[in-house]
């Protein structure tokens, strides 16, 4: 049987471990970098067309893959507020690939281009928002940003991410409805939305999808088949024992 009590605290004390640890933000930084994401998002969040290549760069990239990534990549680096840790001082640049925390890889459908096929935030402690660009880093399979302080919501230009396997987006105070963009996404295999300030529901849809694993907070566990169930305690329907 579900017991919300203990999940709430069990929630409530991570929480506290986590915030203890990085500079945590007022409500008044948070509301700040909500607003920003809501003046730049477009009304649904959607990437519309390809704003890449209206751009004329002088800077010269290796291929038109990296030059896209490039343009995600510093669209985010803009929606940063904080980074405590210098985590991002050296993404400038067309060398996308030397840039904390982004790897890049031969691409799957092309092994003679480089692409970046990854990017891991986790642990930087880093302030800010997703901008709608995030849609432009169509190579990622990897996406990890655990234990951040990105606020506002998952733009639906995710959904462009078609080859991503792994989403982590725990720890960090996303908001709003559950992120149904990440049901489009028709690789992913590997999904972590704990300890965020999500609201309502999980929808049906989720326990559909061909994911490997869904987390609890304590252990994860068997479903049916080889399949594990990760629970979200942030919605307040989980069911660990
Ligand atoms: C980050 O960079 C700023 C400005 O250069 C510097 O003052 C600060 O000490 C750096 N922080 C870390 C953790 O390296």
């Amino acid at each position: 049987m579900a017991n919300p009590m203990a999940c709430g605290c069990f929630l409530f004390i991570s929480l506290f471990l986590y915030f203890s640890s990085s500079l945590a933000l007022t409500d008044g930084e948070v509301a700040y970098i909500v607003r920003r994401q809501l003046l730049t998002l477009p009304e649904d969040g959607d990437l519309k067309g390809d704003m890449t290549f209206e751009l004329d760069f002088h800077i010269k990239f290796e291929n038109s893959r990296l030059k896209r990534a490039y343009v995600g990549l510093q669209a985010w680096k803009k929606a940063i507020y904080s980074d405590p840790q210098n985590f991002t001082a050296n993404w400038d640049g067309p060398d996308v690939c030397a840039y904390n925390g982004v790897f890049c890889a031969p691409a799957l459908d092309d092994p003679k281009t480089t692409v970046v096929a990854g990017v891991d935030l986790n642990h930087a402690d880093i302030a800010g928002h997703l901008p709608v660009e995030i849609g432009l880093l169509t190579d990622v399979s990897l996406l990890h940003m655990n234990s951040n302080r990105f606020c506002g919501i998952i733009p639906k230009s995710l959904s462009k991410l078609t080859i991503l396997y792994e989403l982590d987006l725990s720890n960090n105070r996303f908001v709003g409805p559950f992120p149904k963009v990440v049901l489009d996404l028709p690789t992913l295999k590997y999904l972590d939305i704990r300890y965020n300030d999500f609201e309502g529901s999980l929808p049906p849809e989720l326990f559909h999808k061909d994911l490997d694993a869904i987390f609890c907070e304590r252990q994860p566990f068997s479903l049916h088949h080889s399949r594990k169930l990760w629970q979200f305690p942030s919605f307040g329907n989980c069911d660990c024992q």
